[in-house]
């Protein structure tokens, strides 16, 4: 029954829910664990000051290259400026499987892959269509932080569990993974290889976490928007390499790091067969999909992309060397060797928030990074460097860390 507005009675509290229906989810509610997103502030705050040099957003300096904005002017010009297909063109869908097959000798048909608009779309995309509001969702950490953001907003709940840093390596133990997954468990997110630290599982580690997740009926949301961003070899191992068509699997990837196009707000999504329905359904709720021309210029990418991305890669391990011969000297920082990715994810001892060190390095020395704690509980004596940038303004920008290091 509605109450009319003179017959409101304040203290009984159902009558006022009825008539005024308490607004749940607001912004607060969703970012439980997330919290305030201090370290975009910490970005914005290292932007807005003149000569500060940035790296602590996870993209290089590098353009887009030629012959992809090309193809997306061509489209332009030939008038592809209608609506697209809400799960991606079929040409681009048809590209990435092709892509698939060459580069990572698996069978990806098309009706498993939708193109998304970025990655960051792909993980919500997938969250969306499984989540229940609650549902419990184990986080490998660190981890890219907006992630946690994305599955808060989706409804999940995170549980975080940690790898751990030890004799030089990030390591993740398996075995207490799984005892951390619960009846509750609906989905394990895991970043491989991962930002921040460029730790990359093991084909060996894959496979037994499909198992897993397959007996459980637990979903698995594997990030690898770095897959072939790795310094020794071609591509990191996939979970596609172990998965089977019908596995509770999403693999989300994007064209932001593989061939500089962040701007282009462009990925993918590899699903299990069923789901492309309701994740179409979703895409035409969200945005209507991912704008017609840009994805002409994503088609190239994948045709045309192998040089370029091998100019990238030998940039970051020119600069990855030179991180190595100058952050381990000094004194109380330490790091792992990341085997992929772009990004130094160092420990700077005596560090006790690095909320505050990022904001008082941009102060001093004008020098932005990414504070640790923004990856997962217990990182807040870690600081995110990234290293897709010219030697020039590494080397400048190590300097500086250097000059702040000494003044402590
Ligand atoms: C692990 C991870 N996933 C996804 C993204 C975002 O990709 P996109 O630019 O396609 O949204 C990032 C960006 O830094 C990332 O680090």
């Amino acid at each position: 029954m509605l109450l009319s507005h003179d017959d409101r009675d304040p203290v009984r509290p159902s009558a006022m829910l009825e008539t005024f229906p308490i607004v749940k989810n607001t912004y607060r509610d969703y970012f439980k664990v997330t919290g305030e997103n201090k370290a975009a502030e910490l970005l914005r705050y290292g932007k807005s000051k003149p000569g500060c040099i940035s790296l602590a957003q996870g993209e290089g300096t590098l353009p887009t290259p030629e012959f992809i904005c090309r193809a997306v002017n061509k489209a332009l010009e030939d008038g592809k400026t209608f609506y697209s297909f809400g799960a991606g063109h079929p040409d681009l869908r048809q590209e990435i499987s092709t892509y698939y097959a060459r580069i990572y000798g698996v069978s990806v048909p098309t009706n498993r892959i939708t193109v998304t608009s970025s990655g960051t779309n792909a993980v919500h995309l997938a969250l969306m269509s499984i989540l229940e509001d609650g549902d419990e969702v184990v986080a490998v950490t660190p981890i890219w932080k907006n992630l946690i953001g994305i599955t808060e907003l989706a409804g999940g709940s995170i549980k975080e569990f940690s790898m751990e840093e030890k004799d030089g390596a990030w390591t993740l133990n398996l075995e207490d993974l799984f005892a951390v997954c619960s009846a509750k468990t609906k989905a394990i997110m895991i970043v491989t290889p991962n930002n921040p630290t460029g730790w990359t599982m093991t084909g060996a580690d894959i496979e037994k976490l499909t198992e897993f997740a397959r007996l459980r009926g637990i979903w698995v949301i594997a990030d690898e928007v770095y897959g072939r961003c790795t310094h020794k070899c071609a591509r990191a191992a996939s979970f596609l390499d172990y998965a089977r068509e019908d596995d509770r699997l999403f693999v989300i990837n994007s064209f932001s790091k593989t061939w500089a196009m962040t701007g282009w707000r462009l990925g993918w999504l590899v699903m299990p067969a069923d789901a492309e329905g309701k994740i179409r359904d979703l895409i035409l709720y969200e945005n209507m999909g991912a704008p017609t021309f840009t994805q002409c210029g994503a088609i190239e990418a994948l045709r045309h992309g192998e040089d370029f991305l091998e100019f990238q890669k030998k940039l970051w391990a020119e600069n990855l060397d030179l991180l190595l011969q100058r952050l381990p000297r000094l004194k109380g920082v330490s790091m792992s060797v990341p085997p992929a990715a772009f990004y130094a994810f160092f420990h700077v001892d005596g560090c006790e928030d690095s909320y505050a060190m990022t904001r008082e390095m941009i102060d001093e020395v004008g020098l932005s990074l990414c504070p640790g704690a923004a990856f997962g509980k217990g990182l807040k004596s870690y600081l995110r460097l990234c290293f897709a940038v010219s030697p020039e303004i590494l080397t400048a920008a190590l300097d500086r860390f250097e000059e702040f290091l000494s003044r402590r």
